[in-house]
């Protein structure tokens, strides 16, 4: 099995770009923020605060995240309800990022993500891929961007999907975030010291996703 870790910070456009990639190779595609944010929302529905493990914790073993693989992608269920869409609004992304820096949510979630990388050939993308779930990932990619530009694009997401968003919130989102995942004690956002460094700030979609594929494919040597 070949397995792929990309990671980096939020907005850097890992999603989209695994989600062609492993089209394109005919990898599964592995978005592990959806675990996190599940079980931040989990949290919100509840009213309790994400922040505080002793709120989080004891309802962990009956959160039941699950997650299915169709032709179109990736979907992620709650308690069996597909919560593929209520995982996308601003306040679900923010709980998620204040529940991931609970060591147990964690750990909770670490065998689901090992389990599917020992089964399919994967490109999984998150921000402790490469560091912790996947240390021996055949391929490292850390993908980033500059701030204002991540910003930007997931001002324009948002926008196209109906939302009223307004690009400074956005920008103070996206610093707060990479301020949260960077500075956690437990598995913080970090480059592996073997990670392919892309810097996306630049360059187009496609452009991208070419590089990131002839990466992989140079790395695989053979094995694709
Ligand atoms: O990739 P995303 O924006 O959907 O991730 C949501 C949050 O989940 C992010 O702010 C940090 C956390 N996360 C994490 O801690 N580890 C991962 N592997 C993936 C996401």
């Amino acid at each position: 099995m070949i397995s792929v870790a990309l990671d980096g910070p939020a907005g850097a456009g890992k999603s989209t770009i695994a989600r062609e990639v492993a089209r394109r190779l005919g990898f599964l595609h592995v978005d592990t923020g959806a675990l996190y944010r599940a079980i931040g929302l989990d949290a919100l529905r509840r009213g309790a605060d994400p922040a505080n493990p002793e709120e989080v914790l004891p309802f962990l073993e009956d959160t039941r995240v699950s997650l299915k693989f169709t032709g179109e992608g990736q979907r992620i269920y709650l308690r069996g309800e597909d919560v593929s869409e209520a995982i996308r609004i601003p306040q679900a992304s923010m709980a998620a990022s204040t529940v991931s820096a609970i060591p147990e949510v964690r750990t909770f979630l670490l065998e689901l993500q090992r389990e599917l990388a020992r089964n399919h050939n994967v490109i999984m993308d998150g921000r402790d891929i490469g560091t912790v779930v996947l240390p021996q990932a055949d391929v490292k990619i850390f993908l980033t961007a500059d701030p204002k530009e991540r910003a930007m694009r997931r001002y324009k997401e948002l926008v196209a999907k109906g939302s009223t968003a307004d690009y400074d919130t956005v920008l103070r989102e996206v610093q707060r975030r990479d301020y949260n995942d960077s500075h956690r004690a437990a598995a913080p956002l970090c480059q592996a010291e073997d990670a392919w460094l892309c810097d996306t700030t630049d360059l187009t979609l496609e452009g991208v996703i070419q590089a990131v594929v002839e990466h992989i494919r140079q790395k695989s040597e053979g094995a694709l």
